[in-house]
């Protein structure tokens, strides 16, 4: 079946108008004619396979990856670098308007949208290794991803000769190139290979260090972070950069702050060169021991940490901090948080988002009282349908 283009969803799909029908076609841009095959009808709209692109649509690029067909990662390699951006204010602006807020966002580019990934997860089935297909279980085998850094890639090839059947490896680099390999496998493997590569820091075999050290350095602006294996940290580094310095400029020096869902203390600590002192809350216990290290590598003794549930903490959490930052998982912050939040009413709020549709239903609840000063929207992963926000409230 022939269709158009007519628009783009929020996750990077072609939308076309089948009879007056949503069809959403995975890897179109608006202004293709394409042909296409449904694959499954909903009440209200309909999923399709592209086939093939009969006319494409003048703005539409050559991906530079030779995966983008089948892979899930990137959505949007089929457009120029600006349209990206183009398309990802669009999407912004698109989800807060529906929230009633009106506000264009500052945007910030990715020095470098090729290459910037720090951490890529790898899925292996029947010896085969990729990524799977968006939404499936089904692999698309690769040797290469355009959007991880080189240095992974090159690790990536030595991991067919491992004798890894099944199971995941997830591989994380830090700005000198050194990586952790973190395999979760029932199969026999032979090591040996990544054992003796000199840019292999450390290897994680479920969930056991078998070999080198089970974290990595990383030095972002002037300060460094030692990283768990299994603890969060920025996938963009070079953005990660600027984010951290969008932290800096907008904390008020001698303020005091809490740093909510705070990983191995990254905003906390970049917090705290200016403010008196900073709380950090986080979930993994391994983050925590990692931001009580990095707070005192880095030379700071107003920094503290406490391991534990947000959601739980937060009612015990004497209203002393002027300043809130939150950088909450993609479900948002809870509706205790946001409760405890509107009740001590600091004057600041930094909220860090990797999901704008959370972002926006949480703001405009804080509307309420509070004033919407900046909105930076950061190209944190290029080529993705995926944004990043940070947004500084003020209370009125
Ligand atoms: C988007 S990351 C932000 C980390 C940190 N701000 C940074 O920039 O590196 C979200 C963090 O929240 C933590 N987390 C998830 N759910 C949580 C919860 N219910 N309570 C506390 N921390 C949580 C995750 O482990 C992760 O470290």
């Amino acid at each position: 079946m022939q269709a158009q283009i007519v628009r783009f969803d929020h996750q990077g799909q072609g939308i076309a108008l089948v009879n007056n029908f949503v069809t959403f076609v995975p890897k179109t841009i608006p202004g293709d004619i394409v042909e296409i095959e449904i694959i499954e009808t909903k009440k209200n709209y309909q999923k399709a396979k592209l086939i093939k692109i009969i006319k494409p649509a003048s703005s539409r690029k050559e991906a530079f990856c030779p995966f983008y067909a089948a892979c899930g990662g990137c959505d949007l390699q089929n457009l120029s670098y600006e349209a990206t951006l183009e398309y990802k204010k669009n999407k912004v602006k698109d989800i807060f308007k529906r929230e009633g807020i009106n506000i264009e966002p500052i945007l910030i580019k990715n020095p470098n949208p090729k290459n910037y990934r720090n951490k890529i997860t790898l899925k292996v089935k029947n010896g085969q290794i990729g990524y799977y297909e968006k939404k499936t279980n089904t692999l698309t085998q690769i040797t290469s991803c355009a959007i991880a850094k080189p240095i992974l890639n090159e690790i990536m090839e030595l991991l067919s000769k491992i004798n890894i059947v099944s199971g995941e490896v997830v591989l994380r680099c830090n700005e000198k190139d050194k990586v952790l390999v973190i395999i979760t496998s029932p199969d026999k493997l032979n090591l040996e290979i990544l054992k003796n590569n000199p840019n292999v820091k450390g290897i994680i075999l479920n969930n056991k260090l078998i070999e080198g050290t089970d974290y990595l350095e990383m030095m972002v602006n002037d300060l460094t972070f030692q990283v768990s294996f299994n603890a969060f940290f920025q996938v963009n580094s070079a953005v990660a950069k600027i984010m951290l310095e969008l932290i800096r400029e907008n904390v008020n020096e001698k303020a005091h702050v809490l740093d909510l869902y705070c990983g191995v203390g990254t905003l906390s600590l970049m917090a705290v060169s200016v403010a008196s002192e900073v709380l950090g809350i986080e979930i993994v216990v391994s983050a925590i021991n990692n931001a009580k290290i990095n707070a005192s590598k880095n030379n700071f003794n107003n920094a503290k940490f406490k391991v534990g549930k947000v959601e739980k903490i937060i009612t015990n959490v004497p209203n002393n901090y002027d300043t809130w930052i939150v950088d909450p998982p993609r479900q948002g912050l809870d509706k205790k948080t946001r409760d405890v939040l509107l009740k001590y009413l600091p004057s600041k709020i930094i909220y860090v988002s990797c999901d704008s549709n959370t972002l926006a239903r949480d703001l405009k609840e804080l509307l309420a009282k509070y004033s919407l000063e900046k909105y930076y929207l950061l190209d944190m992963f290029s080529y993705t349908h995926h944004v990043e926000c940070v947004c500084v409230l003020t209370l009125r």
